[in-house]
């Protein structure tokens, strides 16, 4: 059997010159419980990072409120100095105050400050690609759009995306910076951001679907992705991600995991090439069950 590769899944250019293979790594599973803290086994996170250069995985996604700062630091222990190929994504506008809190925080400042302190941790000299985590409803988008042109403008990083966003809002923010990524939550049921999607697609704006394995439920038996599990020879979460991978050719999906068994899993999904009839039937199926 041939081990698997993210290669197999084809590249995406993010920005038009960052070239990453399409199915990549989610680091927001390297903490601990709701995503506070360290994780449970630092041993089997630090592995399961170590893994991802071997498995041609070389786009990354994290935040600094993944612990906060648990999984930029760890990735970091694991793999600096970085492969020449890698690109670490990172995010900033939320903070946090215990396990599964999370608060926007889009004052410019505070997101300048924070991918000045993204890029320190990560120890890189700029952040390939930041990403604003929300759009902050009390501070003017404008506001938030200007510190990212700033960023840009001072070279702490070198592109800039958008996270949880509407067409309207990658359209406002392109009028003040090239839009790289969007990354919104999508998977197989839950397809709210198909317009964006579309979007991203007719622009050459990489999309990032979070969730794409609906954080464990399409990796379950019993659902609708078991009739094609036995003619792929495949378990249910890599049909999912085949799907999504088959949507678009600007899907970076970037399911997220603490186990090397479960990211080698994930990472064969690129090897499976799902036929048109059998796309179109996932999809079909799909459609009862949205979200
Ligand atoms: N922009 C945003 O607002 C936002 C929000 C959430 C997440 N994200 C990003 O998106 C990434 C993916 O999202 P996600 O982690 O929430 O969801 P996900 O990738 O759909 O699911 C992850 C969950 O599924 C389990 N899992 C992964 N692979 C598996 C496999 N092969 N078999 C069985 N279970 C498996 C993981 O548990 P184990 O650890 O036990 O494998 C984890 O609990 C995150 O890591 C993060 O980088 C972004």
């Amino acid at each position: 059997m041939t081990p698997p590769n993210a290669a197999r899944s084809g590249t995406f250019a993010i920005g038009g010159d960052l070239s990453v293979n399409r199915l990549g790594f989610g680091a927001m599973r390297v903490t601990g419980r709701g995503v506070w803290g360290p994780p449970a086994d630092e041993a089997e996170a630090l592995r399961t990072l170590q893994r991802l250069p071997e498995l041609g995985v070389n786009f990354i996604d994290t935040a600094d409120s993944y612990g906060p700062e648990t999984s930029e630091k760890l990735i970091r222990r694991a793999l600096h100095p970085y492969a020449d190929d890698l690109v670490i994504a990172t995010k900033g506008g939320l903070t946090r105050s215990g396990p599964d809190q999370w608060h926007m925080k889009g004052d410019p400042a505070y997101l300048i400050q924070q991918a000045h302190r993204s890029r320190d941790l990560l120890g890189v000299e700029h952040i390939d690609l930041w990403q604003l985590h929300r759009i902050d409803p009390r501070v003017p988008r404008d506001e938030q759009f200007a510190a990212i042109r700033q960023l840009l403008d001072d070279g702490v990083i070198r592109h800039a995306g958008l996270s949880e966003v509407s067409v309207a809002d990658i359209d406002a923010a392109s009028r003040v910076f090239p839009v790289a990524t969007v990354q919104n939550r999508y998977n197989l049921i839950d397809r709210s951001s198909e317009d964006v999607l579309d979007h991203c697609e007719a622009h050459g704006i990489g999309f990032i679907p979070w969730y794409p394995l609906a954080a464990g439920d399409l990796a379950r038996p019993g659902g609708i992705l078991d009739q094609l599990v036995t003619k792929y020879a495949a378990s249910p979460s890599q049909i999912a991600l085949a799907w999504v991978l088959k949507r678009s050719p600007v899907m970076l999906p970037i399911p997220g995991t603490g186990k090397v068994k479960h990211l080698e899993d994930n990472v064969a999904a690129a090897g499976i090439d799902l036929s048109d009839d059998d796309f179109a039937a996932l999809d079909k199926a799909a459609r009862s069950q949205r979200r």
